[in-house]
């Protein structure tokens, strides 16, 4: 794999429900490069959701192949599954999903407590990350006492604290206004310089798509075209 940490061959999604039959994946190939910002783009329903799930463990294929770093992860069990996302995975929604019970510094350390971390270590890992990522001072807030641009670069360093292969968002912009999605992008690429991470983002935001290195346009679970971020904004204005 040398360069590339994500490589899906041929993935096919069928979902049927009762009578419905719906190829939500028709045939999809992907590969990103390590430590790229990598856009999924395509209009509501074009299968975005869906690709994501699957790269990410969450879903398995109808058809197809995923390898993660080496790993064929499409031929995992459930539970080799579960290990293996909670490791190599990082995952980051349109509604934060931040547990509004937990301050900011132990919902970032969550991930460490589920993989055995002591205590004292993932709290020391956590505070780190958090001072590093400029978030300390918000260290002791619940997730309802922070703006949404900070719930969101919240969720970002959760899904970064087992140094995963690569993190997955799901339109992340999606409840953020421009300026703070403008915010969350240079968010994203000083944390991609910082630790060089992994991202592969499904979106609308045209300001996400600007700051993407590649982006895959996805029509009705095909991939129709690969353009740099740029381009990708200049020719589909209307996502
Ligand atoms: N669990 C499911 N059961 C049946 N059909 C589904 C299921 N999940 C998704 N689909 C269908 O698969 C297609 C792709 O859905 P998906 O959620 O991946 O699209 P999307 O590009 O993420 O859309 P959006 O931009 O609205 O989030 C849609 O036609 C959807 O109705
Ligand atoms: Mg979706």
């Amino acid at each position: 794999m040398d360069n590339l940490i994500v490589k899906a061959e041929n993935l096919v999604k069928i979902y049927q429900s009762g009578k419905v039959r719906v190829k939500a994946l028709d045939g999809v190939n992907l590969i990103a490069h390590r430590g790229e910002i990598l856009g999924i783009i395509g209009p509501s329903g074009s299968g975005k959701t869906t690709l994501l799930n699957i790269i990410g463990g969450l879903d398995k294929p109808t058809k197809g192949t995923v390898f993660i770093d080496n790993t064929e992860i499409t031929k995992l069990s459930e539970e080799e599954l579960v290990k293996f996302r909670l490791r190599n995975i990082g995952f980051v929604f349109q509604f934060f999903n931040l547990i509004p019970s937990l301050s900011v510094v132990e919902n970032v350390e969550l991930p460490l407590a589920l993989l055995g971390v002591s205590r004292i270590e993932r709290r020391e890992l956590a505070s780190t990350t958090l001072r590093e990522l400029g978030l300390i001072h918000r260290a002791n807030f619940k997730p309802s006492e922070l703006s949404g641009g900070e719930q969101q670069r919240v969720a970002i360093a959760r899904a970064i604290i087992t140094n995963p292969k690569i993190v997955l968002m799901d339109e992340p912009t999606g409840n953020l206004d421009s300026e703070n999605a403008k915010n969350l992008m240079k968010f994203i690429e000083k944390v991609q310089e910082k630790y060089g991470v992994t991202f592969i983002i499904a979106t609308h935001d045209p300001i996400v798509v600007r700051q993407c290195e590649r982006a895959y346009i996805l029509r009705d679970g095909r991939f129709i075209e690969e353009l740099n971020g740029q381009a990708a904004v200049n020719k589909y204005s209307k996502l």
